[in-house]
């Protein structure tokens, strides 16, 4: 399975429980990029801009979708048609969009410096969320209401994965 949403919308620490439960692997594409490139994401943003970020997102998770494993993506992985398709081609995975309203997100990510697209304004982050919802409504086959327990979310997407 493959979770995708907003920052913030706790897509690393559910795919971690998935995986824990489900005793499979767990990826998260941004530690693998960290990982293959060795650098940061704020590196990569700030050397190569958002453009060379997508570029490198894109092949990692060209890499990655073949894979046994709990899939966590970067939240901006929708806005870049080549990953947007690649998502809506494959047929391994079942994707779930994990649903949140835009002030709880921002509250887990304003000012978060490892974040180079939550580090600006409250302004500027909510386009950023308006722009994406219907993307993430699109590509996702079921959307996830996260107002709930982790525990709670975790099972209920078990067992939609079944
Ligand atoms: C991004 C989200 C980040 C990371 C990068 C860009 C985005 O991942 O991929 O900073 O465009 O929303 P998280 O959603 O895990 O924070």
């Amino acid at each position: 399975m493959i979770l995708i949403g907003f920052m913030g919308s706790g897509k690393t620490t559910i795919a971690e429980n998935i995986a824990r439960e489900l005793n499979v692997k767990c990826l998260d594409i941004d530690e693998e990029i960290t990982k293959k490139y060795d650098t940061s994401i704020s590196q990569i943003f700030s050397k190569e801009g958002e453009e060379g970020f997508r570029k490198k997102e894109f092949e990692v998770l060209n890499s990655s979708l073949n894979k046994d494993a709990v899939i966590s993506t970067g939240g901006g992985v929708v806005t870049y048609k080549a990953s947007l398709e690649l998502l809506k081609s494959q047929s391994k995975h079942k994707i779930f969009y994990l649903d949140a309203p835009f002030q709880v997100l921002y509250d887990r990510i304003k000012g978060d410096d490892t974040r180079p697209l939550a580090n600006q304004d409250r302004e500027k982050v909510h386009a950023l969320y308006e722009n994406r919802l219907e993307l993430y409504k699109s590509a996702g086959d079921f959307t996830i209401d996260t107002e709930k327990s982790i525990f709670e979310i975790t099972q209920e997407i078990i067992d939609l994965n079944d």
